[in-house]
Parts: structure tokens; C-alpha cells; sequence
């Protein structure tokens, strides 16, 4: 039976209560953290593609969520939880005074963003696990990059100068933010291209929507090269298991567990439809002649060359050892299609990423041209 939204909150309430919170003063009890603990936990962010996906497996493990942002995207979900009004830029005054087990950072690309809250919040939150990026590695250039590989090493300076050096950079220095404020007790993730149901950029979901359209299909480059991405939801339940563990220090976040080449891409995602389709490989020369580039035309494709040889060949000992578990691409593959068809018509109109129907179609003729 439907509850009525008064019925909702009262059961909720309720239900924190006995978990130890205290909702109705506006102030969350803390409690320890552990093993079957509830914890508090406050999300920057929160209503974007990753966000929710946390907000639901933390809501799963019991935690007690609140939500920070400027109430302006997907302001419909989540009616249940507490939302707090705010602006990384200049307005934090609706986290003063309040405590909270854990912080997770999804929102900051700027470092001052995460320099003001970490600053305000070191003494009112126990651990602050900031959203990094893969893309603060300086050099791509070596097979097996771990943790411990270089990132750049941005002016400091542009942090007091509220001066963006770039998403890469900006990125490092809002990881030094973090730390400065939360010292051992930070914990920072650095994902590679993170994919699956929600996602707006559709650089994954370009291929199962294309294979699944069916016909003669571009395959770029070499089909043993590699390819790493990480399922939003293997991200958001990975997240919760570490603040439920107490981890701290820095983690990539990227899979799958075991290399896939991307010809096991294209079929793995080939696998989730019934339609006729074929694969036609275009060297990769051919293609970057003519400006067709990786991550662009074709998302998620990154030859393995030069100083990107190793972008898509990471070692995972440290992410695997700390309890990262990867979906099969299967359902990656199949709930991304279903979530796309999903979508209302305007949004399915045309794929944000991924080379045209048009061009597709001209370069294959253009390659059956020069091969035959
Ligand atoms: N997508 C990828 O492949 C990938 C890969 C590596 C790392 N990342 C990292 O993932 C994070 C982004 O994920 P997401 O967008 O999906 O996160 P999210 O937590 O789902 O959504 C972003 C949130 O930030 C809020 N926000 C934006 N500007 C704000 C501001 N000035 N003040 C307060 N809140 C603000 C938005 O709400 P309002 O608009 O209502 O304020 C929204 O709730 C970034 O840190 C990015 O670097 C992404």
C-alpha cells in the first residue's frame, strides 16, 4: 500500500530514531561508525549521474544521508532526505554548526571549493572522501599505473588566486585541499570513465545504443587494445563498503577486474541485443587522418600508443584488495540500453558522444574504398 508523504516521514523518523539519529531537532547525532553502524553521512552533490546512485546504496546499508547542493539539478529525487541550499562558490552557511560521520565530495572542481568546506567541516566530520579523477596522473605513458604514479604538480598559488588550471590540475589541488584539512583521516578516489544508468554523456552508452540500431558498425583501432571504465553503481556500493571500513588514502577506481580488449567490448555489448550487426575494424591511421579522434568519435577508445600506452592498463591490486567488485559488461551493457530507451524522446533524438550515423556510413565506404 502507498504511504501518504506525512505517513513516509513519521515511519522514517521513527526509524532513525531507534537508529540513534535525531532528525527533528535539525542537528544529526553522530554515531560511531563500524561494523552494522549507521553512519552520517553528508554528500556535496548528490543529484547528478553518481550522486544518486550513492544516496541508494548508502540508503541500502541504513546510513542516514543529507544532501548539499544549490537546488538546482533533479530537485525532484530524494523527497525522503534532508537537502541542504548552498553554493561551493560562496555560500556554505547552511553547514555551520552541523556534524556529520563522513563527508563524500562529488560536487568540487575547483580547489578553493574544497579548501572552504574541508576547513569548515575538519572539526565537525570525522573522515572526508573527496572525488578525484584519473586525469590528475600527469603521464599515461607506462603499463601498470598504480596510486603511486605521477600527478601533475600544479602552482599552489592558484588555489588563494581562485584561478582554474584546468580539470586535471584543479583536481590535485583539491585533493592537497582535502588533505590539509583532513590529514590522515582523508580518503580520496580517483575513477576512470565512470558509466552505466544516469549517465548524461553517453561515451559509454554511444555502443550499446549503436550496436543495438544494428548494421555494418566502425570498430576503431586495433582490436587488442584495452579498455577500463567503472559501473557507477560498482562505484557508489565500493564507496559506502570503504567509509563503512574506515579506509583512508588514495584509490583508482576503474575495472574491469580482469583486461578486456576492445574487441570483447564491442561483443560483450553485441551480446545484450538480437539485431544483425557486424564490425568492420578501421586502422587506426585511417581514422585519425580524417580527425576521428578517441574519446570523441569513438568513446571509450584510447590506442594504445606512445604516452597513452598505458591509460588503459592499470594495475588494480589496491582497489581489488580494498574490496572493489565489478559488475560483468553484460549488465553494465544491457541496464545502460534499457535506461537510454527509457529516456523521452528528445533526449534519444541524438547521442551525445560518438561519431554520426552520416559520417559513420562515409568513412566505412571510404575504408571498403581503399581496401578494395
Ligand atoms: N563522469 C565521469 O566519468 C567522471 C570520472 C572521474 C571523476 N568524476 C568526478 O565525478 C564528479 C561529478 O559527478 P556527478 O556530477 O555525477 O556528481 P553528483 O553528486 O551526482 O552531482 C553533482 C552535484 O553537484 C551539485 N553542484 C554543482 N555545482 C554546485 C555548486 N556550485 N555548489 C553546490 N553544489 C553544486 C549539483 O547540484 P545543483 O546543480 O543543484 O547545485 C549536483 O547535485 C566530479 O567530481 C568529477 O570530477 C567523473
Amino acid at each position: 500500500m502507498k504511504k501518504s508523504r506525512r505517513e513516509f516521514l513519521k515511519t522514517t523518523t521513527v526509524a532513525a530514531t531507534a537508529l540513534g539519529f535525531n532528525l527533528s531537532k535539525g542537528k544529526t547525532k553522530t554515531v560511531n561508525y563500524g561494523a552494522g553502524k549507521p553512519m552520517s553521512i553528508l554528500i556535496l552533490g548528490g543529484t547528478g549521474f553518481i550522486g544518486p546512485h550513492m544516496v541508494r546504496s548508502a540508503q541500502a546499508r541504513g546510513h542516514v544521508i543529507t544532501l548539499f547542493n544549490r537546488g538546482k539539478t533533479n530537485t525532484h529525487l530524494f523527497p525522503e532526505v534532508e537537502k541542504l541550499k548552498g553554493d561551493r562558490e560562496n555560500d556554505l552557511e547552511s553547514l555551520k554548526g552541523r556534524t556529520w560521520d563522513v563527508v563524500i565530495d562529488n560536487s568540487a572542481i575547483r580547489p578553493w571549493w574544497v579548501r572552504d568546506t574541508a576547513q569548515l567541516l575538519k572539526k565537525s566530520v570525522d573522515r572526508y572522501l573527496f572525488t578525484s579523477t584519473r586525469s590528475t596522473y600527469a603521464d599515461f605513458s607506462e603499463i601498470g599505473m598504480d596510486e603511486t604514479s605521477p600527478q601533475y604538480d600544479p602552482d599552489p598559488s592558484a588555489v588563494d588566486e581562485r584561478r582554474s588550471l584546468g580539470y586535471g590540475q584543479d583536481k590535485v589541488l583539491c585533493e592537497r585541499e582535502a588533505r590539509k584539512a583532513f590529514g590522515d583521516r582523508t580518503l580520496i578516489v580517483r575513477p576512470g570513465l565512470i558509466v552505466g544508468p544516469g549517465d548524461n554523456t553517453d561515451r559509454f552508452t554511444y555502443w550499446p545504443v549503436r550496436i543495438d540500431r544494428g548494421g555494418e558498425v566502425l570498430a576503431p583501432g586495433d582490436p587488442e587494445n584495452g579498455v577500463m571504465f567503472i559501473d557507477v553503481r560498482d562505484l557508489a556500493e565500493w564507496y559506502i563498503h570503504l567509509i563503512e571500513n574506515g579506509n583512508t588514502g588514495s584509490y583508482n577506481a576503474l575495472g574491469p577486474q580482469s583486461p578486456l580488449s576492445f574487441a570483447e567490448f564491442l561483443y560483450g555489448c553485441r551480446a545484450v541485443t538480437n539485431v544483425d550487426v557486424s564490425f568492420t575494424w578501421v586502422e587506426t591511421d585511417f581514422l585519425l587522418e580524417r580527425k576521428l579522434r578517441p574519446y570523441r568519435e569513438f568513446p571509450c577508445w584510447m590506442p594504445a600508443e606512445d604516452d597513452r600506452l598505458g591509460f588503459q592498463r592499470f594495475d588494480l591490486s589496491k582497489p581489488l584488495a580494498a574490496g572493489l567488485t565489478y559488475r560483468p559488461l553484460a549488465v553494465t551493457a544491457f541496464d545502460t540500453l534499457e535506461w537510454y530507451k527509457s529516456q523521452p524522446s528528445e533526449r534519444t533524438a541524438k547521442l551525445k558522444a560518438g561519431i554520426s550515423a552520416e559520417r559513420e556510413l562515409e568513412v566505412l565506404e571510404e575504408w571498403h574504398a581503399k581496401k578494395n
